[in-house]
């Protein structure tokens, strides 16, 4: 199958093609579009043979259930029953963050395809930010069921050019809005009522909206630190200990602990800032910076994946070492991937 790919600006006037695409979904057509986080692989949700095609082409396990993204908050209760307890929390989390990063998981409504939920009682839902997939979604008037646009376990595209790579020849259009702008997936919360009654959320993967930034919005639950994901239970169902990963090994290392090298292996290193006590070691064959410039976390996170991908292409790295991050705000999103990253064979 030949893979096409349409530019779209953002914002722009690309209704026309935002039509064209939601007929595609509309005949049963997969097509990666674009969200603020990373790419989607997207199929009109209430189209269970369409859905099983994107399990298809990313040869994704069927216990996985995909998210999926709704025009605007108010379309929520089209696939959502949101319990009357939790009804003032979803309306306060939909106010702050959507559209945004952020997923919510909540009891479906009947006319969700179990293929969706995996047979769960939940789906998991979210309005991004990105026009392209909101106004999508609207044309079609449908959800759209959209996982990110990797092969299974592979790392997420943040471009369409890392779409191309992941899934060319395997699906018939690539919708190319440029680089994703957040560079993470989005948070996944599981609204639940606490052992005290109140309101809480369960927070079932790291990502752009932070602990810190659901602070004084609600209790958050969550079980220990990322930097143990094998601890963790697997309570989002593809949220599995090895994810993310690249074809080469990784390894993380603290950045102020020496590294002593295997001889006969080349070894690359994925720095923080490219000042570190490690980045100064000279058994580097190459070195890249997740943010070189700021030293924000932020442009971090936007990087992440790139400079994964970037390394595992390199035909002069073996090996990747990547520096520990600090685990605060974007950090424990970015140390969630890259543990999953490096725990990714036995
Ligand atoms: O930013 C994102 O969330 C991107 C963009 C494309 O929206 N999507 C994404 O999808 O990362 P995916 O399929 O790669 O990851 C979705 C995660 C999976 O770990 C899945 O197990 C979990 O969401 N999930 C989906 N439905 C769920 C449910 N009902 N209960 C618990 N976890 C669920
Ligand atoms: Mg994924």
């Amino acid at each position: 199958m030949e893979t096409r790919v349409i530019e779209v600006e953002v914002p722009g006037r690309n209704e026309e093609t935002y039509r064209e695409v939601a007929d595609m979904l509309r005949r049963g057509d997969i097509v990666a579009i674009p969200t603020e986080t990373v790419y989607g692989l997207g199929a009109d949700a209430f189209n269970a043979e369409a859905v099983a095609k994107v399990f298809e082409a990313k040869e994704r396990p069927s216990f996985d259930p995909l998210i999926c993204h709704l025009p605007n908050a108010a379309s929520l209760s089209d696939i959502a029953d949101v319990p009357p307890e939790l009804q003032g929390l979803v309306n306060r989390l939909a106010e702050t963050f959507w559209p945004g990063p952020m997923t919510l998981v909540l009891p479906r409504k009947s006319c969700v395809p179990d293929i969706v939920t995996s047979g769960l009682p939940t789906v998991a839902c979210r309005v991004t930010q990105h026009e392209s997939m909101r106004k999508i979604a609207k044309a079609l008037g449908h959800p759209i069921a959209a996982p990110s646009a990797n092969r299974f376990g592979h790392i997420s595209p943040t471009t369409a050019q890392a779409v191309m790579k992941e899934l060319g020849g395997r699906i018939p259009l690539i919708v190319d809005a440029g680089a994703c702008s957040e560079g993470l997936e989005s948070t996944i919360l599981q609204p639940c009522i606490d052992e005290k009654g109140k309101p809480a959320v369960h927070l079932l993967r790291e990502g752009p909206v932070t602990r810190e930034k659901l602070r004084g919005l609600c209790r958050v639950l969550h079980k220990k630190s990322s930097t143990s994901p094998a601890a963790h239970p697997v309570n989002a169902p593809g949220q599995l200990p090895s994810h993310y990963a690249p074809t080469k090994p990784l390894i993380l290392h603290n950045p102020r602990a020496p590294f002593t090298p295997t001889p006969g292996i080349v070894y690359g290193l994925i720095s923080y800032q490219g000042n570190s006590p490690l980045a100064q070691q000279n058994c580097w064959a190459h070195t890249e910076s997740l943010s070189p410039g700021s030293g924000r976390l932020a442009e971090a996170a936007v990087r992440l994946f790139a400079v994964m991908r970037a390394m595992d292409e390199r035909e002069d790295v073996q090996v990747i070492v990547a520096e520990e991050l600090p685990e605060t705000g974007l950090g424990n999103a970015m140390m969630d991937r890259l543990c999953r990253a490096a725990a990714r064979r036995g």
